[in-house]
């Protein structure tokens, strides 16, 4: 599922980047791009940095 559809940025992704060691929103901007053009993705993609942290 496309989060960022500026940026073409998936839940995949973003899950990858949070297993690769992103663990704050400033890291999942710099390793995905994501959120860095309207920003109606930023909501959705910290709750699956929450949700992802919480089952590390
Ligand atoms: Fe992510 Fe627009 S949807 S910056």
């Amino acid at each position: 599922m496309y989060v960022c559809l500026c940026n073409g940025v998936t839940d995949g992704q973003i899950k990858q980047s949070i297993q690769e060691g992103a663990t704050t929103m400033r890291a999942l901007y710099q390793e995905t791009n994501l959120g860095n053009q309207c920003g109606k993705c930023c909501q959705c993609a910290k709750k699956i940095l929450n949700d992802e942290l919480l089952q590390i």
